[in-house]
Protein backbone atom coordinates (compact mmCIF):
# COMPACT_ATOMS: atom_id res chain seq x y z
CA UNK A 1 0.00 0.00 0.00
CA UNK A 2 1.06 3.39 -0.51
CA UNK A 3 2.09 5.94 1.68
CA UNK A 4 -0.64 8.61 0.77
CA UNK A 5 -4.07 9.48 2.14
CA UNK A 6 -6.94 11.75 0.85
CA UNK A 7 -8.89 14.35 2.76
CA UNK A 8 -12.05 15.04 2.03
CA UNK A 9 -14.07 18.13 3.23
CA UNK A 10 -17.12 18.31 2.81
CA UNK A 11 -17.16 14.68 3.18
CA UNK A 12 -20.79 13.76 2.54
CA UNK A 13 -23.80 15.97 1.14
CA UNK A 14 -25.63 18.23 4.19
CA UNK A 15 -28.60 15.78 4.89
CA UNK A 16 -26.09 12.65 4.63
CA UNK A 17 -24.08 14.55 7.56
CA UNK A 18 -27.29 15.22 9.54
CA UNK A 19 -28.26 11.41 9.17
CA UNK A 20 -25.02 10.22 11.07
CA UNK A 21 -25.74 12.48 13.83
CA UNK A 22 -29.13 10.98 13.95
CA UNK A 23 -27.96 7.29 13.79
CA UNK A 24 -26.12 7.93 17.18
CA UNK A 25 -28.83 9.59 18.48
CA UNK A 26 -31.18 6.63 17.79
CA UNK A 27 -28.49 4.45 19.16
CA UNK A 28 -29.27 5.76 22.64
CA UNK A 29 -26.57 4.56 24.61
CA UNK A 30 -22.76 4.69 24.47
CA UNK A 31 -20.21 2.06 26.32
CA UNK A 32 -16.88 2.81 26.77
CA UNK A 33 -14.66 0.50 24.59
CA UNK A 34 -13.02 -1.94 26.99
CA UNK A 35 -10.73 -4.31 26.52
CA UNK A 36 -10.90 -7.39 24.70
CA UNK A 37 -10.43 -10.61 26.00
CA UNK A 38 -6.66 -11.80 26.41
CA UNK A 39 -4.79 -14.83 24.95
CA UNK A 40 -3.23 -17.55 27.07
CA UNK A 41 0.79 -18.09 26.28
CA UNK A 42 1.11 -15.01 24.21
CA UNK A 43 1.80 -12.26 27.14
CA UNK A 44 -1.41 -12.79 28.93
CA UNK A 45 -0.36 -10.88 31.69
CA UNK A 46 -0.42 -7.37 29.09
CA UNK A 47 -3.01 -5.50 27.95
CA UNK A 48 -4.13 -5.90 24.24
CA UNK A 49 -2.68 -2.47 23.32
CA UNK A 50 0.28 -2.16 25.44
CA UNK A 51 2.67 -0.86 23.11
CA UNK A 52 0.72 1.82 22.20
CA UNK A 53 -0.45 2.37 26.05
CA UNK A 54 3.37 1.97 27.46
CA UNK A 55 4.14 4.83 25.06
CA UNK A 56 1.74 7.27 25.71
CA UNK A 57 2.24 6.66 29.16
CA UNK A 58 5.75 7.19 28.96
CA UNK A 59 5.50 10.40 25.99
CA UNK A 60 1.88 11.19 26.05
CA UNK A 61 0.11 12.43 22.80
CA UNK A 62 2.63 14.35 21.59
CA UNK A 63 6.07 12.57 22.68
CA UNK A 64 7.08 15.74 24.97
CA UNK A 65 5.98 13.27 28.07
CA UNK A 66 2.91 13.12 30.02
CA UNK A 67 2.39 14.74 33.34
CA UNK A 68 -1.14 12.46 34.11
CA UNK A 69 -1.66 9.97 36.92
CA UNK A 70 -2.17 6.76 35.94
CA UNK A 71 -5.72 6.57 36.56
CA UNK A 72 -6.07 9.69 34.50
CA UNK A 73 -4.59 8.68 31.85
CA UNK A 74 -6.73 5.95 31.45
CA UNK A 75 -9.41 8.27 32.06
CA UNK A 76 -8.00 10.57 29.28
CA UNK A 77 -8.51 7.60 26.57
CA UNK A 78 -11.42 5.72 27.87
CA UNK A 79 -13.63 6.84 24.70
CA UNK A 80 -16.81 5.67 23.92
CA UNK A 81 -17.24 3.84 21.21
CA UNK A 82 -19.91 1.21 18.91
CA UNK A 83 -20.32 -0.21 15.99
CA UNK A 84 -22.76 0.37 13.59
CA UNK A 85 -22.21 -2.02 10.72
CA UNK A 86 -20.25 -5.44 10.84
CA UNK A 87 -19.87 -7.54 8.06
CA UNK A 88 -23.61 -8.32 6.78
CA UNK A 89 -24.83 -7.40 10.46
CA UNK A 90 -26.35 -4.10 10.14
CA UNK A 91 -26.70 -2.78 13.99
CA UNK A 92 -27.51 0.45 13.51
CA UNK A 93 -30.50 0.82 10.64
CA UNK A 94 -30.27 3.67 7.98
CA UNK A 95 -26.15 2.96 7.87
CA UNK A 96 -26.38 0.97 4.76
CA UNK A 97 -25.93 3.59 2.47
CA UNK A 98 -22.94 5.04 4.18
CA UNK A 99 -21.53 1.45 3.99
CA UNK A 100 -21.32 0.59 0.95
CA UNK A 101 -20.83 4.20 -0.18
CA UNK A 102 -19.28 4.37 -3.99
CA UNK A 103 -17.27 7.43 -4.12
CA UNK A 104 -15.63 6.12 -0.78
CA UNK A 105 -14.93 2.86 -2.19
CA UNK A 106 -13.53 4.50 -5.49
CA UNK A 107 -11.56 6.50 -2.82
CA UNK A 108 -10.04 3.49 -1.55
CA UNK A 109 -9.07 1.56 -4.61
CA UNK A 110 -7.29 4.91 -5.37
CA UNK A 111 -4.84 4.91 -2.18
CA UNK A 112 -4.83 1.71 -1.83
CA UNK A 113 -4.08 0.80 -5.73
CA UNK A 114 -6.42 -2.77 -5.02
CA UNK A 115 -9.04 -3.31 -7.25
CA UNK A 116 -11.17 -5.29 -5.53
CA UNK A 117 -12.32 -3.17 -1.92
CA UNK A 118 -14.80 -5.03 0.44
CA UNK A 119 -16.33 -2.72 3.54
CA UNK A 120 -16.00 -4.83 6.55
CA UNK A 121 -17.32 -2.61 9.65
CA UNK A 122 -18.90 0.85 10.47
CA UNK A 123 -17.88 1.92 14.24
CA UNK A 124 -18.50 5.20 16.22
CA UNK A 125 -16.21 6.36 18.64
CA UNK A 126 -16.96 9.55 20.93
CA UNK A 127 -14.41 11.23 22.92
CA UNK A 128 -15.65 13.76 25.55
CA UNK A 129 -14.10 17.00 26.73
CA UNK A 130 -10.16 16.32 27.89
CA UNK A 131 -10.14 13.07 25.96
CA UNK A 132 -7.56 12.22 23.90
CA UNK A 133 -6.49 9.33 22.31
CA UNK A 134 -2.84 7.97 22.07
CA UNK A 135 -0.47 8.02 19.30
CA UNK A 136 -0.84 4.07 17.47
CA UNK A 137 -1.11 2.12 14.34
CA UNK A 138 -4.57 0.43 14.10
CA UNK A 139 -4.80 -3.29 13.87
CA UNK A 140 -3.78 -4.95 11.00
CA UNK A 141 -4.83 -8.65 9.49
CA UNK A 142 -2.79 -11.02 7.79
CA UNK A 143 -3.81 -14.64 6.79
CA UNK A 144 -4.48 -16.62 9.42
CA UNK A 145 -3.58 -14.03 11.77
CA UNK A 146 -6.78 -11.94 13.16
CA UNK A 147 -7.61 -10.30 16.32
CA UNK A 148 -9.64 -13.51 16.74
CA UNK A 149 -6.89 -15.45 17.25
CA UNK A 150 -3.91 -13.51 18.36
CA UNK A 151 -3.02 -10.63 20.85
CA UNK A 152 -3.68 -7.45 18.81
CA UNK A 153 -0.21 -5.92 19.80
CA UNK A 154 1.37 -9.00 18.32
CA UNK A 155 -0.32 -7.94 15.26
CA UNK A 156 0.91 -4.98 14.96
CA UNK A 157 4.46 -6.10 15.81
CA UNK A 158 4.12 -8.57 12.67
CA UNK A 159 2.78 -5.46 10.60
CA UNK A 160 5.96 -3.10 11.74
CA UNK A 161 8.41 -6.15 11.48
CA UNK A 162 7.83 -6.22 7.84
CA UNK A 163 8.29 -10.10 7.69
CA UNK A 164 4.73 -10.63 7.15
CA UNK A 165 3.94 -8.25 4.11
CA UNK A 166 3.31 -11.21 2.02
CA UNK A 167 0.64 -12.67 4.00
CA UNK A 168 -0.80 -9.07 4.30
CA UNK A 169 -4.68 -8.08 3.83
CA UNK A 170 -4.52 -4.83 3.40
CA UNK A 171 -7.02 -2.54 5.17
CA UNK A 172 -8.21 0.92 3.94
CA UNK A 173 -9.18 3.51 6.69
CA UNK A 174 -11.80 6.18 6.25
CA UNK A 175 -12.23 8.63 9.71
CA UNK A 176 -14.77 10.58 9.50
CA UNK A 177 -15.64 13.58 11.78
CA UNK A 178 -19.35 15.28 12.80
CA UNK A 179 -20.77 17.83 15.43
CA UNK A 180 -18.62 20.37 16.06
CA UNK A 181 -16.11 20.13 18.74
CA UNK A 182 -13.01 22.99 17.80
CA UNK A 183 -10.37 20.44 19.38
CA UNK A 184 -9.47 16.80 18.66
CA UNK A 185 -7.90 17.04 15.56
CA UNK A 186 -6.28 14.21 14.09
CA UNK A 187 -2.45 14.21 14.65
CA UNK A 188 -0.43 11.67 11.89
CA UNK A 189 2.83 10.51 10.31
CA UNK A 190 2.23 10.26 7.01
CA UNK A 191 5.39 9.73 6.09
CA UNK A 192 6.32 7.50 8.68
CA UNK A 193 7.37 7.65 12.29
CA UNK A 194 11.05 9.35 11.51
CA UNK A 195 8.79 12.40 9.29
CA UNK A 196 6.89 15.31 10.54
CA UNK A 197 3.60 15.80 12.50
CA UNK A 198 0.75 16.50 10.97
CA UNK A 199 -2.63 17.57 11.87
CA UNK A 200 -6.08 17.97 10.59
CA UNK A 201 -9.26 19.79 12.85
CA UNK A 202 -11.91 17.32 13.19
CA UNK A 203 -14.58 19.49 11.31
CA UNK A 204 -18.26 18.47 10.94
CA UNK A 205 -18.37 16.62 7.64
CA UNK A 206 -14.94 16.12 6.81
CA UNK A 207 -12.87 13.16 6.43
CA UNK A 208 -9.53 11.28 5.49
CA UNK A 209 -9.31 8.05 4.09
CA UNK A 210 -5.62 6.52 4.78
CA UNK A 211 -3.60 3.50 6.08
CA UNK A 212 -4.00 3.55 9.69
CA UNK A 213 -2.10 0.17 10.11
CA UNK A 214 0.86 1.45 9.13
CA UNK A 215 0.60 5.13 9.78
CA UNK A 216 0.76 6.86 13.43
CA UNK A 217 -1.90 8.72 14.28
CA UNK A 218 -3.39 10.04 17.88
CA UNK A 219 -6.22 12.25 18.83
CA UNK A 220 -5.57 15.97 20.30
CA UNK A 221 -6.95 16.81 23.40
CA UNK A 222 -10.85 17.18 23.19
CA UNK A 223 -11.22 21.32 24.15
CA UNK A 224 -12.23 22.34 26.41
CA UNK A 225 -8.74 20.93 27.50
CA UNK A 226 -7.98 22.50 30.66
CA UNK A 227 -11.35 21.18 32.37
CA UNK A 228 -11.30 18.93 35.15
CA UNK A 229 -11.99 15.44 33.36
CA UNK A 230 -15.14 13.51 35.40
CA UNK A 231 -13.77 10.27 36.67
CA UNK A 232 -14.85 7.71 33.31
CA UNK A 233 -14.51 4.22 35.02
CA UNK A 234 -14.92 1.06 32.41
CA UNK A 235 -18.89 0.26 32.86
CA UNK A 236 -19.62 4.70 31.77
CA UNK A 237 -22.04 5.41 29.48
CA UNK A 238 -22.88 7.94 27.65
CA UNK A 239 -27.42 8.39 26.92
CA UNK A 240 -28.45 10.30 24.08
CA UNK A 241 -31.48 12.62 26.47
CA UNK A 242 -32.79 14.32 23.44
CA UNK A 243 -32.85 17.82 21.77
CA UNK A 244 -29.15 17.31 20.79
CA UNK A 245 -28.26 16.88 24.74
CA UNK A 246 -26.15 13.64 25.86
CA UNK A 247 -25.70 12.47 29.59
CA UNK A 248 -22.20 10.86 31.03
CA UNK A 249 -22.98 8.49 33.55
CA UNK A 250 -20.35 6.37 35.60
CA UNK A 251 -21.13 2.67 36.01
CA UNK A 252 -22.91 3.14 39.11
CA UNK A 253 -25.17 5.39 36.95
CA UNK A 254 -24.41 8.08 38.93
CA UNK A 255 -24.73 11.45 36.46
CA UNK A 256 -21.18 12.66 35.46
CA UNK A 257 -21.98 16.04 33.33
CA UNK A 258 -24.60 16.84 30.07
CA UNK A 259 -23.19 17.52 26.60
CA UNK A 260 -24.01 18.75 23.80
CA UNK A 261 -22.86 18.18 20.27
CA UNK A 262 -20.70 21.27 20.10
CA UNK A 263 -18.92 19.50 22.98
CA UNK A 264 -18.90 16.24 22.20
CA UNK A 265 -15.79 14.69 18.96
CA UNK A 266 -18.15 12.48 17.18
CA UNK A 267 -15.93 10.36 14.43
CA UNK A 268 -16.80 7.41 12.13
CA UNK A 269 -14.53 4.89 11.08
CA UNK A 270 -15.16 2.97 7.88
CA UNK A 271 -12.79 -0.38 7.20
CA UNK A 272 -12.30 -1.83 4.34
CA UNK A 273 -10.69 -5.50 2.95
CA UNK A 274 -8.41 -4.36 -0.02
CA UNK A 275 -7.15 -6.93 -2.36
CA UNK A 276 -5.11 -6.79 -5.91
CA UNK A 277 -7.30 -9.32 -7.44
CA UNK A 278 -10.43 -11.26 -7.11
CA UNK A 279 -7.44 -14.38 -6.80
CA UNK A 280 -5.96 -12.78 -3.83
CA UNK A 281 -9.02 -12.43 -2.02
CA UNK A 282 -10.07 -15.79 -2.82
CA UNK A 283 -6.86 -17.21 -1.64
CA UNK A 284 -7.50 -15.14 1.92
CA UNK A 285 -11.07 -16.78 2.10
CA UNK A 286 -9.80 -20.18 1.64
CA UNK A 287 -7.89 -20.36 4.22
CA UNK A 288 -5.10 -22.05 2.59
CA UNK A 289 -2.01 -20.35 2.89
CA UNK A 290 -2.61 -18.91 6.84
CA UNK A 291 0.39 -18.41 8.94
CA UNK A 292 0.69 -20.65 12.00
CA UNK A 293 1.10 -18.81 15.59
CA UNK A 294 4.03 -20.96 15.52
CA UNK A 295 5.19 -19.78 12.69
CA UNK A 296 5.18 -16.15 13.70
CA UNK A 297 6.68 -16.46 16.72
CA UNK A 298 9.64 -18.53 15.20
CA UNK A 299 10.22 -15.94 12.46
CA UNK A 300 9.88 -13.29 14.92
CA UNK A 301 12.65 -14.93 17.18
CA UNK A 302 14.69 -15.80 14.48
CA UNK A 303 15.00 -11.75 13.72
CA UNK A 304 15.56 -10.87 17.26
CA UNK A 305 18.63 -13.22 17.27
CA UNK A 306 19.77 -12.28 13.82
CA UNK A 307 19.07 -8.43 14.94
CA UNK A 308 21.70 -9.24 18.44
CA UNK A 309 19.06 -8.42 20.65
CA UNK A 310 18.03 -12.17 21.58
CA UNK A 311 20.29 -15.00 23.42
CA UNK A 312 20.13 -18.02 24.92
CA UNK A 313 16.33 -19.36 25.38
CA UNK A 314 13.28 -17.43 24.54
CA UNK A 315 11.70 -15.16 27.18
CA UNK A 316 8.55 -15.86 29.28
CA UNK A 317 5.13 -15.06 27.32
CA UNK A 318 5.63 -11.98 28.93
CA UNK A 319 9.29 -11.00 28.33
CA UNK A 320 9.12 -12.14 25.13
CA UNK A 321 6.01 -9.95 24.15
CA UNK A 322 8.05 -6.74 25.36
CA UNK A 323 10.82 -7.37 24.11
CA UNK A 324 9.38 -7.96 20.16
CA UNK A 325 7.18 -4.54 21.14
CA UNK A 326 10.26 -2.64 22.10
CA UNK A 327 12.28 -4.49 18.44
CA UNK A 328 10.13 -3.82 16.05
CA UNK A 329 7.31 -0.70 16.74
CA UNK A 330 9.76 2.57 16.40
CA UNK A 331 7.15 5.22 18.02
CA UNK A 332 7.90 8.89 16.58
CA UNK A 333 9.34 10.81 18.86
CA UNK A 334 9.18 14.09 19.33
CA UNK A 335 11.61 16.67 17.59
CA UNK A 336 13.46 19.00 19.79
FE1 LIG B 1 -6.58 4.31 15.13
Amino acid sequence: MRASYQHMTPFLSIDEAATMLRIAEARGVFGTYADEALNEGLGEQLPQRFDAAFNYINHGIDGQGNNDELSVAAQRTNYFRETYAYGTDIQSPGIEPFFQHHELIEAAKRVTDCAVVEPAIVYANILTPGQELAIHTDVPEFRGADRKRLPQWLLVVMLHSGLFDAWRVPIATCVSWFGANPGGAFAFFPEGAQGPRERIDASHNSAILIDTDRVFHGVERVTPVGDELPYIDKGASLTYLGDGQWRLKNAAGDELADYNWQSLRYSISWKAYCFQSEQERALWASGTDDLTVDQILDTLEAECRRLGVLEGERPDPTGFAQLLVGTFIGFPRAVA
